[in-house]
């Protein structure tokens, strides 16, 4: 879909602007916004009005085909609500906009909406999320259909707005852009089966990305991965016959000496939970295991599509969790890369087991904060549901700052996450008689006491852990990627370059 702004000036009278819809708002209780007043000159829009066919609330919509001394072909009066709007009454009139215009035969239409009306919000945020909106309606998955639903009709959208505007609204039109292109792949990438997306596969995206953007990649294959010690790593990937590998993507381009983000998403391409195997009733969806990979992936497509100056790295051990008589067993010790010895209790918590290594790794780059996105216990749907994402860092003040700044993020682009707490008490429960610390803490507390285990790899520096266990795909009906917590990813970056 193409994007353009056009400012409201006189070279732009509305009436002349030849589009195949234009979209105005309406207020509560029939008043009209600006633009509706502008073009409500022969009274076309009075008399809808009066019609009753349309009130003003948010989500309420009438369509006037081939509205008299108006260039465009049809005009959309949109319900708002009230005025200022409320976040999710402008979300719900922007969805009913949408979905009102996709299955007419509308090539391109121009959104002559107000973009400040919802308090505390900016035309940035407005823009994001009518972009938001349109990526959920028109995202599809059907690649691996034999046959394709035919593209939609809609190929172009334009952002009517005053020109004092201008300047922000295109700068948060390519920042919206970029996300929803990160989020696409992203979900493309949860959406692929485990027999396409293997390892390999995602390292072969990586390359593709690198190729794209001029990031510096590197990929470590398995005898790579030996020589660096990460023996919890290669404990999981030993299950199966698919090669793990390491990936690292740079994208240097902030100061030499401006410490880096990393990002480090587990890349779990299938989890059937090895020798303490899933129960087979869904298990289809741990194909959705390497999540947070596909959000590092998607959050770098975004950062090479506007070439932030910031230094970024990502981090991606990928491999399969599958079950062989080369698979990890329960009670089986592995070494990890910090030295850090582990009783592996559940080969399904395998997660804790790739990224521990990986954030170790995260080490050498000295970095200013380290994030890491996983699918990682189910006890975090259970706490957060499919709502919030769960948010842990220690709970110092530099942590404090870290996880105030994921929400404020998380808040920006609609992406939730609902910090839980990390504390010693919660340390004990992984304590092991054989080895320096249990791979599991038993049913207690199970994303917390993941965490916890994550806590105590990443001492070196300042980190912050994102379970999207339950944010990261939707089962039932609507199954599949959503792509969060890409717009979180790219919030938090967008923060940091201005
Ligand atoms: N990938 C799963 C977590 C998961 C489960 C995400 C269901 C989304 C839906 C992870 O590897 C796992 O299996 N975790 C175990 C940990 C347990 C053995 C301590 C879990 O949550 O059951
Ligand atoms: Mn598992
Ligand atoms: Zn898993």
């Amino acid at each position: 879909m193409d994007f353009s702004i056009k400012t409201a000036d006189k070279k732009n009278s509305l009436d002349m602007i030849d589009t195949d819809c234009i979209v105005i708002g309406i207020y509560d209780d029939h008043k009209l916004t600006d633009a509706a007043i502008a073009l409500d000159t022969n009274g076309v829009i009075t008399r809808a009005l009066e019609s009753g066919d349309i009130s003003g609330k948010a989500g309420s919509a009438l369509l006037v085909g081939f509205p008299e001394k108006i260039a465009a072909k049809r005009l959309l009066l949109l319900g708002l609500g009230k005025k200022p709007t409320a976040e999710k009454d402008f979300r719900q009139a922007i969805d009913t906009a949408i979905k009102t215009v996709k299955p007419l035969n509308v090539g391109d239409m121009l959104l002559a909406l107000p973009l400040d009306l919802v308090s505390s919000r900016d035309v940035s945020w407005s823009i994001y999320n009518i972009l938001a909106e349109l990526h959920t309606q028109f995202y599809r998955s059907d690649a691996l259909k034999s046959t394709q639903e035919p593209p939609a009709t809609l190929r172009k959208v334009s952002f009517y707005i005053p020109s004092e505007q201008e300047a922000t609204a295109t700068e948060a039109l390519r920042r919206a852009e970029a996300v929803m292109a990160g989020m696409t792949l992203a979900r493309n990438l949860g959406n692929l089966p485990a027999n396409i997306c293997t390892p390999s596969y995602l390292a072969k995206q990586a390359r593709d990305l690198s190729q794209t953007y001029k990031f510096e990649l590197e990929i470590l294959d398995k005898k790579q991965i030996e020589s660096l010690k990460m023996g919890s790593f290669l404990s999981v990937a030993k299950g199966s016959d698919e090669p793990p590998k390491f990936i690292v993507l740079k994208h240097m381009h902030g100061n030499s000496k401006d410490l880096p983000v990393v990002l480090v998403g587990k890349g779990i391409t299938f989890d059937s939970g090895g020798i303490s195997l899933k129960p087979g009733a869904g298990m289809d969806e741990m194909k959705f295991d390497m999540c947070g990979a596909a959000a590092v992936l998607g959050t770098f497509k975004a950062i090479g599509e506007l070439g932030l100056r910031q230094n970024i790295i990502g981090i991606i051990p990928a491999c399969e969790n599958l079950p062989s008589g080369h698979a990890n067993k329960p009670g089986d010790i592995v070494t990890s890369m910090s030295g850090q010895t582990i009783e592996i209790l559940n080969t399904d918590a395998e997660g804790r087991l790739i990224l521990c290594d990986a954030l170790t790794y995260a080490e050498k780059f000295n970095p200013a904060v380290v994030i890491d996105i996983a699918t990682l216990t189910g006890a975090c749907i259970v706490a957060l549901g499919h709502i919030n994402s769960g948010l842990f860092t220690r709970h110092d003040e530099a942590h404090d700052k870290l996880a105030d700044d994921l929400i404020a993020a998380a808040r920006q682009f609609n992406d939730p996450v609902w910090r839980l707490p990390i504390e010693d008490a919660y340390q004990e429960q992984l304590k092991s008689n054989f080895a320096d610390m249990a791979n599991i803490g038993g049913k207690p507390a199970g994303s917390i006491t993941a965490a916890c285990f994550l806590e105590r790899f990443t001492r070196k520096y300042t980190w912050a852990h994102l379970d999207i266990a339950g944010t990261a795909w939707k089962s039932g009906s609507a199954k599949g990627a959503t792509g969060r917590p890409v717009p979180l990813l790219c919030a938090y970056l967008f923060m940091r370059e201005q």
